[in-house]
């Protein structure tokens, strides 16, 4: 395996993991989704009584079972690429994608416990070489990362993607709420005290609001053979 980290951060719905896959899949490395990490504990929060129906959150009772090493999140890559997440023994990677999950993770990724211990479980399972995508990879998780990469596109082009996965997987849902969830987690993402969503300084960006997934593999090829001689094409 090619030991290299690619990190790829940016706004919600950019498609960083749609990209990160298919990069992960032609270099034959280990795809990490830091964002699913998030989730899960905003699953287990849930299903521990830890955030209320109105969001308020228990901090104290969710540290202290973060302490007490309650939360046990491994992963298993698929050979598309793709990862599947298991909180103990049951595979949650279904269950993270649910709507309310969705509006209750950003509030639980702005905690500093919640985020530390991420951070650890990211540095396990990422060390020897993988593409992570998230929010804070190339400045805070993996801040030597081999290539960075940062990702953004237009809201409502974002919004009109998230509408199109839902449908897809059976969903009925409300652009309009969409488009709401997706800005109200831009601002959280980049707002947060710890570890906000920026760009590094030694990232690329990339504006894929008009780029199909191919053309972004060609816009990436050129980089990795230009530093690494390695070719996604
Ligand atoms: O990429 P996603 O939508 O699955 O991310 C879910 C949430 O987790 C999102 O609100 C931001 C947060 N997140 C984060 O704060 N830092 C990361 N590295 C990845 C995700």
């Amino acid at each position: 395996m090619t030991p290299i980290i690619i990190a790829i951060d940016g706004y919600s719905s950019t498609g960083k993991g749609t990209f990160a896959v298919e990069i992960a899949r032609r270099l034959g490395i280990l795809y990490l989704d830091s964002g699913a990490l998030y989730r899960t504990v905003t699953l287990y929060a849930l299903q521990n009584g830890h955030i209320e129906w109105n969001g308020e959150i228990h901090d104290r009772r969710l540290q202290e079972d973060i302490f007490l090493g309650k939360i046990d999140i491994s992963v298993m890559p698929k050979s598309d690429g793709t990862m599947r997440i298991f909180l103990g023994d049951e595979d949650v990677s279904g269950r993270v994608r649910e709507m309310e999950v969705a509006r209750n993770v950003s509030a639980i990724a702005t905690l500093p416990f919640v985020r530390n211990f991420v951070d650890e479980q990211l540095h396990r399972l990422g060390a020897k070489g993988c593409v992570m995508d998230g929010r804070d990879i190339g400045t805070a998780v993996f801040p030597n990362a081999d290539l960075k990469i940062f990702m953004t596109a237009d809201a409502q082009i974002r919004a009109q993607r998230r509408v199109k996965q839902m449908e897809e997987a059976g969903g009925r849902p409300s652009f309009e709420e969409i488009l709401k969830n997706v800005q109200e987690r831009d601002y959280i993402d980049s707002h947060r005290a710890m570890n906000p969503l920026r760009q590094a300084e030694d990232a690329i960006v990339l504006d894929n609001s008009h780029m199909t997934v191919e053309e972004q593999m060609v816009w990436l090829d050129g980089i990795l053979r230009e530093r690494f001689n390695l070719s996604v094409l």
